[in-house]
């Protein structure tokens, strides 16, 4: 979605922000045009003479990890735009961030629309950077239509089976060749390690998907989407992964699916994280650590599973405190220490994924600059602060530290 740019306003850190835009000013774009490179694969030779910062040249992030992995950034169809300078400089992989949802590509039966992400995908090629789609099955952002009949009772077993085929049919072999990795099934797990059912207590967390079908449609999603482009990376997305009930499950059901020949060849770990893991004992936040991140990586890529980080962003918000909107944060209480402590925390988990170059195919934030974050939409008013570059577009600590090493 379009997010309009918030006004530009001085935040405490204002600086040493300002010292280091300096030296990583960000450079307009070449435009030339190039293949997207396989992940790991080295950066095109325009990166790879960038990776030091100088004030003529300053560091590209996607060139400091280029033989790591690729660097991705969730795009909408205003930011790919109002924030190309960023994302042509630091970033060599897009997820678009709404537009291949159900909702967005097939919001009546049978009436695809692929103008807008088609428009992304056009850039993102252009550039040379890779495209990851989101997301084919979902309990979110997906019409109603799809789970009624005609007369507006619950579809029957088969008639959701064709459309969940039909979908996959057409969105996979639409970006056929432009598109090389998909989450196919997105958020099937609750965070108690049970499967997602049409009976979750909160509304928007039911799965109509599992009422009408059990768990079925998950292994026949990962089958449609291979039929429909061999060649794809289909990835399992999931958020939360952390913690070990869900971890957990997770695993059983992959290593389940694996066994059952069905074509699932990664995972993604959404990673929404927060500046410090909750205090709070049986709180989600509370095994949000760097050791419980690394017990699930190195599980999930024990069944052979590539893993990619999907939806990267740090909240200063810690998960089970309950904030009143006094304590909401603003540019100018975004101080140092709490931008030190963002820069820190990211630091950790970065060289974490470093570590785990084997098993990590790509890094991909949530946004890009923090005058753009879904963590900023919420009606309470709430501002977030969590990703790399501030909303005047310049890197923040957390950028200076995560390309130091
Ligand atoms: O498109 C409508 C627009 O027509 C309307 O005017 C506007 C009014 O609110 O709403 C627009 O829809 C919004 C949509 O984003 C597109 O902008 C929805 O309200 C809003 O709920 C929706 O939020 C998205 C959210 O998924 C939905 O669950 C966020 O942008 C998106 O960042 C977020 O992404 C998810 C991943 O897909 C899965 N993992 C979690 C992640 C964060 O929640």
């Amino acid at each position: 979605m379009f997010r309009s740019m918030s006004p530009i306003d001085r935040s405490a850190y204002g600086v040493t922000a300002a010292l280091l835009s300096l030296a990583f000013a960000c450079t307009p774009s070449s435009g030339a045009a190039e293949a997207p490179r396989e992940p790991g694969s080295p950066a095109s030779a325009d990166q790879g003479t960038a990776e030091q910062a100088t004030a003529e040249q300053p560091v590209s992030l996607s060139a400091k990890y280029a033989q790591y992995f690729p660097i991705g950034a969730a795009v909408d169809p205003g930011s790919y735009q109002t924030h190309a300078a960023l994302l042509e400089r630091h970033f060599n992989s897009i997820t678009t961030e709404n537009e291949m949802k159900f909702e967005s590509l097939q919001k009546t039966e049978g009436v695809f629309d692929y103008t807008a992400a088609d428009t992304m995908v056009a850039y993102a090629r252009s550039h040379g950077m890779k495209v990851r789609g989101h997301a084919l099955v979902w309990h979110r952002q997906t019409p109603d239509w799809v789970f009624k009949d005609g007369s507006g009772a619950p579809v029957s077993k088969a008639g959701l089976l064709s459309r969940l085929k039909s979908h996959i049919d057409h969105v996979v072999g639409h970006f056929k060749g432009s598109v090389y990795a998909w989450d196919v099934v997105n958020e099937a797990i609750m965070d108690d390690g049970k499967y997602r059912t049409a009976n979750e207590a909160e509304a928007d967390q039911r799965s109509p998907w599992h009422g009408i079908l059990g768990t079925s449609y998950i292994a026949e999603a990962f089958k449609y989407a291979h039929a429909a482009d061999p060649d794809a990376k289909l990835f399992y997305n999931e958020y939360r992964n952390y913690i070990p009930e869900k971890r957990q499950a997770v695993y059983e059901m992959l290593k389940q699916l694996l066994a059952d020949g069905v074509p699932v060849h990664g995972v993604g770990l959404q990673c929404h994280l927060s500046i410090e893991p909750s205090q709070v004992q049986g709180n989600h936040g509370y095994y949000q650590t760097v050791k419980e991140l690394e017990t699930t990586i190195e599980l999930y890529s024990s069944l052979g599973l590539d893993v990619q980080v999907t939806e990267l962003d740090l909240s200063l918000y810690v998960p089970g405190i309950k904030y009143t909107p006094d304590q909401y944060y603003t540019t100018a209480t975004f101080t140092p220490e709490l931008a030190a402590k963002q820069a820190a925390r990211y630091g950790e988990f970065f060289e974490l994924f470093r570590k785990h170059r084997s098993q990590i195919t790509g890094v991909t934030f949530w946004g890009i600059a923090d005058d753009n974050t879904w963590l900023s939409e919420f009606s309470s008013g709430r501002k977030d602060f969590p990703l790399l570059f501030d909303a005047e577009h310049r890197p923040k600590p957390a950028f200076e530290r995560v390309t130091t090493f």
